[in-house]
């Protein structure tokens, strides 16, 4: 190999990209956010999608110094297909409701891809960019450039992340391959270094660089051919989190890393992995050579967790809802103008589950109760019975249920519980189920309204009782994506689907539940997190303050696909 493990900025960029301009895609409001409809039939009320066009990756995820959330996202802000990509960017105060904010980070010319990454504060100004302030955020990221090579880059923004002025000596990394990408950075408090990992996608590494400033990087160590290799690794993720559970009682962080792979994964596609470990400074160490899956279901990739979340406390990250086996080719795009969605927010930490070999990443949903509007059921005490629920009334057609069965034994780990959605007008539905004590299921082959070879039908996974006499089942369903966990997260399963009618009713039913054991279900409709937003004509403006002299103001004749 032509390279030195030690990279230093400029020595080996052989190819010059000159930044000092940008490229404004015809038509992309560059000041104001881009408008959206949310009233389709397919839009997730409760889950983020973008104003218009295309969306995949996770990018820049943090949460700032006011606590305020901020998530940036590959857009194709032109085509409701992957490419021209782009920073596009939303805040939020709970997760929930979303405001779209302007494009962040833009290309620097037409045929230049800005693709993911991460944002970092620097509150101890390491990186020199901020002369007065301890809130300066640095956003670091691939440039992919005609020709492929694709170069690790620096932006910094003053304003809270609003708007970024690019390095000037970009790229901070150039290793001269074209398959070399996603960039995350962490702050290694021990050795007072930043921590970047980043994919080396066909050579199946994830390398580690450590650095001072953000700019000067050194290359550390890799991780190599572990767990699944697909085709290809992406997006890698190194976080602490707690490990919940251990028998002391102590609270104990441990180091997570999470790759993404795309294509190659067991369903097909898209899917995503992690390895519980250790870090050093330098170097990641898995507890064991295994591979976890994070999310059983098919539409759950390149998490990213947020920055500036304390390590001892849950992490919280969400996932690209959408698989790349068929992403560019979901009913949403011709219909309604937009494709990909993101999962719900998710608190995620480390279980101890010696039967689900070992540790298990634990994720359930980030304060959904923040988003019930109304209780449209409960019963303590279901008995082999079901509860039936119309929801056609519920503005948003999003609803959050869940079911516990307390009171197990070992000796009655029997019976199942199912639920059904149904739309009363085409008799389509959505279902699943759980078998108490052993496998969760899910089947989206009775909405009609998509079909592809590989828009797979049926999932399933298997969890394991843990002794405490209750089994668990929860989940979200939210027009064109359901999300399931089970006892409190140890499995999920994110799956998006298409009918052809709304559906508009549920039905949650148990069978088969031993004497002695008590089921309790409860149903809660969401509320529209996009509808307050959205102006008399139902569009949803987003962001419209034009910040700086230069303003020159949206393209207004921008229009919806
Ligand atoms: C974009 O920039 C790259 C790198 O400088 C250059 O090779 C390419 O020709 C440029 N493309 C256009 C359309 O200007
Ligand atoms: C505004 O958008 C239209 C339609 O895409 C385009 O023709 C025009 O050049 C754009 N104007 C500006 C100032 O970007
Ligand atoms: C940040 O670093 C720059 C460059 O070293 C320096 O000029 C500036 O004074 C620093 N600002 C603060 C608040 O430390
Ligand atoms: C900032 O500086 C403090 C004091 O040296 C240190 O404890 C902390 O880890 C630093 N954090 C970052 C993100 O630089
Ligand atoms: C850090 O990188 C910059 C260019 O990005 C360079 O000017 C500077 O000399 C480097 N510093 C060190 C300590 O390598
Ligand atoms: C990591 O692996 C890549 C790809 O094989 C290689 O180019 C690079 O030099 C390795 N880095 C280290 C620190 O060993
Ligand atoms: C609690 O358990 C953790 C690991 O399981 C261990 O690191 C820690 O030392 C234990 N604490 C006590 C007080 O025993
Ligand atoms: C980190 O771990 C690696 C691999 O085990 C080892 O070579 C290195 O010396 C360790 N570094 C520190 C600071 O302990
Ligand atoms: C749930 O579905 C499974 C699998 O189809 C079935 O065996 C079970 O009887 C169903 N339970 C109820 C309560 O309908
Ligand atoms: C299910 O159990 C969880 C955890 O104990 C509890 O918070 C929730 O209220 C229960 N839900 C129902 C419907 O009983
Ligand atoms: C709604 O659309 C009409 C027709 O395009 C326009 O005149 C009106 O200003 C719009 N109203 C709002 C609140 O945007
Ligand atoms: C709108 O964007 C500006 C920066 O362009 C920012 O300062 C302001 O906080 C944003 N407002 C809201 C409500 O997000």
């Amino acid at each position: 190999m032509l390279m030195s493990s030690l990279v230093l900025p400029g020595l080996l960029s052989g190819i010059a990209l000159a930044q000092t301009t940008t490229y404004f895609a015809p038509g992309v409001p560059r000041q104001t956010a881009i408008p959206g409809d949310y009233d389709g039939q397919y839009r997730p009320r409760a889950h983020f999608s973008p104003p218009q066009n295309f969306m995949n990756d996770p990018n820049g995820f943090h949460r700032d110094g006011d606590g305020l959330w901020h998530i940036y996202y590959q857009l194709n802000p032109v085509e409701p297909v992957a490419g021209n990509q782009h920073w596009g960017h939303a805040t939020s105060e709970d997760l929930y409701h979303w405001t779209n904010q302007k494009i962040a980070i833009w290309p620097f010319n037409s045929t230049t891809y800005v693709y993911s990454g991460s944002a970092v504060n620097d509150p101890n100004n390491t990186s020199g960019f901020f002369p007065d302030q301890d809130n300066g955020l640095v956003a670091l990221y691939t440039i992919a450039a005609s020709g492929g090579l694709q170069t690790q880059n620096v932006a910094y923004s003053r304003d809270g992340g609003y708007t970024f002025e690019t390095y000037a000596d970009n790229p901070v990394i150039n290793v001269g391959s074209t398959q070399f990408r996603d960039p995350q950075v962490t702050w290694h408090a021990p050795t007072e270094k930043w921590v970047m990992a980043v994919a080396y996608s066909q050579e199946f590494a994830i390398e580690f660089y450590t650095s001072p400033n953000l700019v000067n990087w050194t290359a550390v160590s890799n991780f190599s051919h572990y767990g699944l290799l697909g085709l290809q690794y992406e997006c890698p993720n190194m976080v602490e989190m707690p490990v919940e559970g251990t028998s002391n009682g102590t609270s104990e962080t441990m180091y997570l890393l999470y790759i993404s792979i795309n294509p190659g994964a067991p369903l097909g596609g898209s899917v995503g992995q992690y390895f519980p470990g250790t870090f050093n400074g330098t170097h990641f160490e898995a507890v064991d050579s295994a591979f976890r899956i994070a999310d059983f279901g098919k539409d759950n990739y390149a998490t990213q967790f947020f920055s500036g979340v304390p390590n001892n406390e849950r992490q919280v990250s969400m996932a690209w809802a959408s698989n790349w086996q068929y992403t560019s080719v979901v009913p949403t795009g011709d219909t309604e103008g937009w494709r990909g969605q993101m999962s719900l927010p998710r608190y995620n930490f480390l279980r101890k589950l010696p039967q689900l070999g070992g540790w298990v990443m634990v994720s359930e949903p980030y304060n959904i109760q923040a988003v019930f509007s109304e209780e449209l059921a409960f019963e303590n005490d279901l008995g082999n019975s079901s509860v039936l629920a119309d929801y056609l009334t519920v503005p948003s057609g999003a609803l959050y249920f869940e079911a516990n069965v307390t009171g197990l034994t070992d000796e009655t780990l029997v019976g199942t519980l199912n639920f059904t959605f149904t739309s009363t007008i085409s008799g389509e539905y959505v279902s699943g189920g759980t078998f108490i004590g052993t496998d969760t299921w899910m089947d989206r082959g009775h909405a009609d309204g998509f079909e592809n070879p590989y828009f797979t039908d049926k999932f399933s996974a298997t969890g394991i009782y843990g002794g405490q006499g209750r089994w668990r089942i929860s989940g979200v369903i939210d027009r064109s994506i359901i999300e399931i966990f089970v006892n409190g997260g140890e499995q999920s399963m994110t799956n998006t689907f298409y009918t052809n009618q709304p559906l508009d009713t549920v039905r949650i039913a148990a069978n088969g539940i031993a004497e002695g054991a008590t089921v309790s279900v409860g149903l809660w409709a969401l509320e529209d997190t996009w509808a307050t937003q959205a102006n008399a004509n139902g569009t949803v403006l987003g962001n419209t303050t034009t910040s700086g002299s230069s303003a020159t103001s949206g393209n207004s004749t921008f229009l919806f696909h």
